[in-house]
């Protein structure tokens, strides 16, 4: 008998095409049939609501979430089945567990005993805590330097970039999508061009991504492009830009040339894609932003405290009004912070992007949706943890109305698996596996916001993962029944 049916459902596949009323079967983790469904263990009636695939955020940070946190509530209470970790450059892999983790890994494996070195231990490692999700991951740039070559400011010698490519090929082998980069990040930002081209060309046997934040988002944001546009064409391999912005306020407007860049390079037959997160503020380490010998006061004053391990008192507040309460100058405020033990260790949010920019990214044809989230649950995280893709389907296609329903779908489901070799997923359709979301388009809406960001989305009644109930009206199950994926091919440990 059929494990699960799901009865009464408006289908939205995420091709793209128009929703039809159906039941959908589902059978040892996979769809069995979409149409008129049989009986069945477990039958759950789906009231007429939209049954579309689960969610894919194509930026994530979660490398190290999935060992804090495998329940991975924040992401699956807003219908996200997958996500792509190992983004900006940062990933759990590769890793000397002899060396400092935290730096290695930009963070996000700080508080981890880890003792895995690749893909493979890190994938056994996560699966033995029962992930809530499925994970596919990317090497990151800025991890391996650091393994080869520390922090230091210069070219690598041919025998470190030779280490380091075959530290990328390995990652590729054991089934990473691809390899990123964030190159306004250190190390990342003391490579020159000519470096990224060597280490993207290790993507290329395996036709693999190259996925990037940017060397500048802001005042050269154009150049940055041209740099990741070269990149892409002489290493020879599928880009993709992340979180799409243009920062700062002299700066606003200029993703419509952006944009027009990445079309004419499209035109010409490169293949480019992009994400976007759907917030006008970023997040990230405070310490990466500032330069302590000369601090930028223009910049300072855009920032929110998100999570302060020296000085939990600011977190949630901005730091003019901090500085304001304890009459203290700005600049020496921000050295207080970074200075203090484990100042390195503060994530702020900035404030540095115009709203009109998001929506004419989302109008862009093929942008796909990446949370960006920073799974740091102390004090107060960037909403967009908890609120990424139901605001999509909330703020831009109900209310905005910036892209129809069945095309926002598209673009964080079919679409993604698509670009990030995601096999089997991303669509509503037999054989597939059952990766899916019930949600109610009148009522979904994000309700995570800067003051009050751990909250769950509305809307969203029912996450499947896997075949496996993981998330049914509001409440976890804890069925923990994700795996760990490789590129093109079938889970890890199939
Ligand atoms: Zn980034
Ligand atoms: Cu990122």
């Amino acid at each position: 008998m059929t494990d699960l049916t799901i009865r009464n459902v408006n289908v939205i596949d995420g091709t793209g095409a128009a929703p039809y009323l159906a039941d959908v079967e589902i059978e040892a983790g996979r769809i069995k049939s979409i149409g008129t469904g049989g009986p069945a263990t477990t039958e759950i009636d789906g009231q007429g609501k939209f049954l579309s695939p689960g969610f894919i955020d194509t930026h994530a940070h979660d490398d190290g979430a999935f060992f804090r946190h495998p329940g991975m509530e924040f992401k699956l209470a807003q219908g996200v089945t997958t996500v792509v970790s190992g983004n900006c450059g940062f990933s759990a892999i590769p890793l000397d567990p002899d060396k400092d983790l935290v730096r290695a890994s930009g963070g996000i494996l700080a508080g981890i005993e880890g003792d895995f070195r690749d893909l493979e231990g890190y994938f056994e490692a996560v699966l033995a805590r029962n992930p809530a999700i499925n994970n596919m991951m990317l090497v990151g740039h800025n991890t391996v330097r650091t393994l080869v070559m520390g922090h230091e400011a210069r070219k690598p010698t041919s025998q470190e970039l030779t280490t380091m490519k075959d530290h990328v090929s390995l990652a590729m082998e054991q089934g990473a999508c691809g390899f990123s980069t964030g190159l306004i990040y250190r190390p990342g930002r003391y490579s020159e061009t000519d470096e990224v081209i060597a280490l993207a060309e290790a993507a290329n046997p395996f036709d693999a991504l190259y996925t990037t934040h940017m060397r500048n988002e802001g005042d050269r944001l154009l150049e940055a492009v041209e740099e990741t546009l070269l990149i892409g064409r002489e290493s020879n391999v599928h880009t993709h830009i992340s979180h799409h912005k243009s920062a700062g306020k002299p700066n606003w407007g200029k993703v419509v040339e952006s944009l027009q860049r990445v079309d004419k390079a499209l035109g010409e037959g490169q293949r480019v894609t992009l994400d976007v997160y759907p917030y006008t503020a970023g997040s990230g380490r405070m310490i990466e932003y500032f330069n302590l010998d000369n601090i930028s006061r223009e910049f300072a004053e855009v920032i929110r405290i998100a999570s302060c391990p020296a000085y939990r008192e600011y977190e949630g507040r901005m730091l003019v009004d901090i500085a304001a309460a304890d009459n203290i100058d700005i600049v020496d405020l921000v050295r207080q912070i970074l200075t203090a033990p484990k100042g390195d260790r503060t994530l702020c949010i900035h404030f540095i992007i115009d709203e009109a920019d998001i929506e004419t990214n989302l109008r862009h044809k093929d942008m796909m949706v990446g949370s960006d989230g920073i799974p740091d649950l102390n004090g107060k995280p960037h909403p967009r943890l908890f609120g990424t893709f139901p605001r999509i389907l909330g703020h831009y296609v109900r209310e905005r109305k910036i892209l129809s329903l069945t095309e926002a779908v598209r673009r964080m489901t079919s679409l993604s698996a698509a670009t990030f070799g995601i096999k089997d997923r991303g669509q509503v359709r037999e054989g597939y596996w059952a990766d899916l979301v019930l949600f109610d388009a009148d009522k979904v809406r994000d309700t995570a916001s800067y003051d009050d960001p751990k909250q769950e989305p509305e809307g969203i009644q029912l996450v499947i993962v896997n075949g496996g109930i993981a998330q049914q009206r509001g409440r976890h199950t804890h069925i923990g029944s994700g795996k760990m994926l490789r590129y093109r091919r079938s889970a890890y440990s199939e």
